[in-house]
This record gives structure tokens, sequence and C-alpha cells, in this order.
């Protein structure tokens, strides 16, 4: 069987309402799913939630509710949140679920057996915030420790240890012989820095049961949960699991999974923030060594958002609602302001009045205006009938198909939007040029008109095939438009020439209705 396309984000904590850095990562992550499919790939697109945890017991305490129906309550609201950004994830993980639990202990079981994990007492310092054990060489000059680890508390436990030790060359030596793995390149550079001159520690991966119970038991020390990490990093295999991937089937602990489903594993892309690149670039690849599997293709890492130049906070208020923003302007101007502003890689910031302005000038002004004015003229002097075709703007059109092809291929998803953008503006500029109002007025130009507004209409049905990864309601919203059938969502359908000639379009209706501010 062939294996699919495999995209993941990180799973959001479920302490909290879902903000703009969870709702960037998954928007960009559904772009690159839906362009595969575009594409002609079979794609398995996945995120979810990370319910396990410290943080998450206190937070359902803290509101004196059952850990597992506060999780149960705030999921709902999360998959409510993947609707309203028109995700197409193709399941949806909650490390809470029966068939994550087995997948996780079949991973602990296997790793125990084969000698990657032993116990010893742990004396020093624990972040709840982070989940995280501390040591004194995580103190700043001055003594203390980064306010990001919020209380740090010293504690002396027993525990269970994954051995890191003896495995940094050989990752050290993968990193540098396969470029493409953790990207952008200073991405890789920052985990080949931090690989060369530290010392890995082993990775302590339990937690007492009298400390948290929060957690998914030891199958080899029902006095212990699991470390939340090493939780949570399995979802990218559990899932996979769960739907009977031949390449997980000695992981399958899961009853459902008895029979042979797609193959997933190796995932062709971890999107994930950087702040969480040392997990998915350092334990993550160990983990996978040790479970005998292959590592995945690529870790895409995005930047951070901020909100006027500052850190979001909620204690501020300093925050961007994406839900707050998609009921005012609507999902396409969200993640076309997201996915526009920021290239994958570095950080990034949102204003409002930036946001005002993409909309304004590349919505409403850029491809709005192109479509209305396409098919208003094409209503007014052709009654909205095609013309024979015409090939003005094939080539260019072409050319802009060709190059964003090549761009999604590379999940270069800002500069495939602008590539696009020329071809909107280059159909604005062409109606300046052949001025058609002018040509109506002359019968003697008729041919002339009709080639015209034949290359306004059928690059407007170009620039939906283009667009469907990005803006999936407005594509299908110009393809309604253009009275044509269903939506488009194959990339083949981007060559010139689809529309028939004597077709009926439809009545032009605002894409992106101009706001006043
Ligand atoms: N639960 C872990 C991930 C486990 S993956 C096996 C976690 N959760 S999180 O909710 O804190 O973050 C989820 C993702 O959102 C991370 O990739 C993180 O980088 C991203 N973002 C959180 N805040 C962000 C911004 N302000 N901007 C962009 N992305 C940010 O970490």
């Amino acid at each position: 069987m062939n294996k699919r396309w495999y995209v993941t984000t990180a799973i959001d904590y479920v302490n909290g309402q879902p903000h703009l850095g969870h709702a960037y990562e998954k928007i960009l992550a559904d772009v690159i799913a839906r362009a595969r499919r575009s594409l002609g790939q079979e794609v398995f697109f996945l995120t979810g939630l990370d319910e396990h945890g410290q943080k998450v017991e206190q937070t359902a305490a803290s509101q004196q509710k059952d850990t597992q129906a506060y999780c149960d309550e705030l999921a709902e609201n999360w998959k409510a949140f993947v609707r309203k950004l028109n995700l197409t994830n193709d399941d949806f993980v909650r490390t809470t679920e029966a068939r994550h639990k087995a997948c996780v202990q079949a991973c602990l079981a296997h790793v125990n057996a084969h000698g990657h994990v032993y116990r010893k007492t742990y004396r020093g310092f624990y972040s709840t915030k982070e989940e995280t054990f501390l040591t004194e060489k995580d103190r700043r000059p001055d003594g203390t420790f980064d306010p990001a680890y919020g209380e740090v508390i010293e504690l002396e436990e027993e525990n269970y240890f994954f051995r890191l030790q003896d495995q940094q060359q050989w990752l050290i030596d993968y990193i540098e012989a396969n470029p493409s793995f953790v990207q952008p390149d200073y991405r890789r550079n920052e985990v080949l820095g931090f690989l060369r001159n530290n010392t890995l520690e082993d990775l302590c991966i339990s937690r007492p049961r009298e400390r948290l119970s929060w957690g998914i038991p030891l199958p080899f020390d029902d006095q212990y949960v699991t470390y939340v990490w090493f939780d949570a990093l399995v979802n990218y295999i559990s899932i996979p699991a769960a739907h009977g991937d031949p390449a997980l089937r000695a992981l399958r602990g899961f009853e459902g999974a008895a029979n042979d489903g797609p193959a997933l594993w190796p995932a062709d892309v971890h999107i994930i923030g950087k702040d969480i690149l040392k997990f998915h670039a350092v334990y993550w690849p160990i983990m996978l060594k040790a479970l005998g599997l292959p590592l995945p293709r690529q870790l895409l890492v995005h930047g951070w958002w901020q909100k006027d130049g500052q850190k979001m906070s909620k204690t501020t208020g300093n925050v961007v609602d994406p839900v707050a923003v998609i009921d005012e302007w609507g999902v396409d101007a969200f993640r076309f302001y997201v996915l526009r502003e920021l290239d994958i890689g570095p950080d990034g910031n949102w204003t409002d009045a930036s946001f005002r302005d993409r909309y304004t000038s590349a919505l409403a002004n850029g491809l709005g205006n192109l479509l209305n004015r396409s098919l208003s003229m094409l209503r007014a002097y052709r009654q909205s009938i095609v013309p024979e075709p015409s090939g003005e703007l094939s080539a260019e059109a072409q050319q802009v198909a060709t190059e964003t092809r090549a761009l999604l291929e590379e999940n270069r998803l800002q500069a495939a939007l602008q590539k696009i953008w020329t071809l909107v503006d280059r159909g604005n500029v062409y109606v300046e040029q052949t001025k058609p109002f002018k040509l109506a007025k002359d019968p003697a130009q008729a041919k002339q008109l009709d080639a015209v507004l034949y290359n306004l209409a059928e690059t407007c049905r170009v620039l939906a095939v283009l667009l469907w990864p990005f803006l999936p309601e407005t594509s299908a919203k110009i393809y309604a438009q253009l009275n044509l059938p269903g939506v488009p969502d194959r990339f083949e359908a981007a060559a010139w020439g689809g529309l028939p000639k004597g077709h009926n379009v439809a009545q032009p209706v605002p894409l992106f209705p101009r706001k006043d501010t």
C-alpha cells in the first residue's frame, strides 16, 4: 500500500482557550495538507490535544472540576475551534483516549524491555509550569531561574530514566547528514549547537503517583505515571497505530487496530513552534530509535507571534482571539493574514492596523475587485455568457501556476501567496490596460472585448484553483460565482482554458466587502 503523506501539528495543552499561536500552526498544517491533496497525494493530517500533566490537573482542581470532565469540556471547544479554522484534519487525538494510552504503554514496555530505562533517586529542581527538571546549569547569572519556568520547587524522589547519554553522536551525525530534517537552517544549527556543546542528561520519564496522578501509568510500575512529554510525543505514532499502520504493528496495543490500515509512519512533516524544538529534535528521535522506528522526515519550525510588539498574555489582556477575528472578518481573511504576514521561521507581530491594511489592499481591492469587475463586465457586455477562449494571459497564468506548485512542494507558503498575488495584480492591471469599458462602446472592437472578458474570467478561475489550499472558502465562492460545479481542489485544473465558450456564469457577489473603519 502506498504511504500517505503524513503531516502533524503539536498537540496543544488543554488548560486554556485556543489563541493566535495555536491557530497559526494549525493553519500552516492545513494549507500543507490541502496543497498535497490538490497535487494528487493521499494525505493524513493529525492535530489534537495534550491532556495529561500537572498543569492540567492543577487547572481542573482550581476550578473544582473532575480532571477528565474538565478535559472533556475543553476538548469540545478545541474541536469547535478546528472546525472554525476550516481544517481538513483526518483525525483529532486526545491523549486521554484509550487508543493513545495503549500505544504509550506499548512504547514504554518496549524501551524498558530493551534496556533503555533504569531507576534512580533524583535530587534537584522542578518546574511545574514547564513540566521539566532543572539543574544548577539552568540558573541565570544572578542565581534565579528564568521566570518562564514559573515556580521552581526543590525535590528528591525515585524515578525512571530513559537513557540519552550514549545517543548524542549518532543524532549529530544524522542531523548533519540530513539538512532538511530540521528546517529552517537556523533552527537546525541551533539543535546542532546544543548537541555539540552539551552532554545530554538522561530523561526522567516518570512521576510518582502521590505527586501526580493525572497521567498514563507505567506498564512496569503502577506507582508511577508517564512524564507528559514522553506521553505527548507518542501521539504521532499512536494514532497511525490505532488506524492499523503496518509499520507500527508491534505497538498496536489497541484492540480496535487488529487489521492493517493505511501506511502513515514516518511522518513527512511535524509542524512545531520554536519553543518545543528540543523535544522534537532530540528526545523524539532518540525515542524512535529505541523503538526501532524510522525518524520523521522533517521538523518544520515556526516562530512566535506577538501582538503590538509584546508577548501575548492573558493577564494583561494583550491577546488576539482568533474566533472573534473570524466572526468579524471571515475565516479566509484570518488565514490570509497569518500566512501572508509571516514566513515559516521568524517571529511575527500582529497589529489590527496591518490586518485591516492587508484585508483592504490584497483581499477587497485586489482579489475581490478582480472577480467582481470581471463578472460584472461579463454580465453587462455579454449577458454573463463566456466568449470564445483566448490565451492572452495564458502564459503568465501558467508560469504562476508552475512556480506556485514548486513553492507548495517546498512548503513555502508565504512565497506561494506572493506569487499568486502577482497574477491577481496582473489581472487588475490588464483591466486598466485593455479598458474593456471603452472597447464596449465600439462595436468594431467586439472581438477584442470578447478576448479581454475571457482572459479575466479564466484568470479568476485559475486563481480559485491556486488559492484552494490557502483560502478554501473563497476559492469555492469563486467557483460558485463562475457557476462551475464542485470545488477547485485539484491543482491540475489550473491548466488554462477550463472555461468553455457559451458557459453561463452567475451573479457577482463581493468576496470581501469593504469595511468602514
Ligand atoms: N503540549 C505541548 C506540545 C506537545 S507536541 C507532542 C505544547 N503545547 S502548547 O499548547 O503550549 O503549544 C502548542 C503549539 O503552539 C506549540 O508548537 C507552540 O510553539 C505553539 N504556540 C504557542 N504560542 C505561540 C505563539 N504565541 N505564536 C506561535 N506559536 C505558538 O507545547
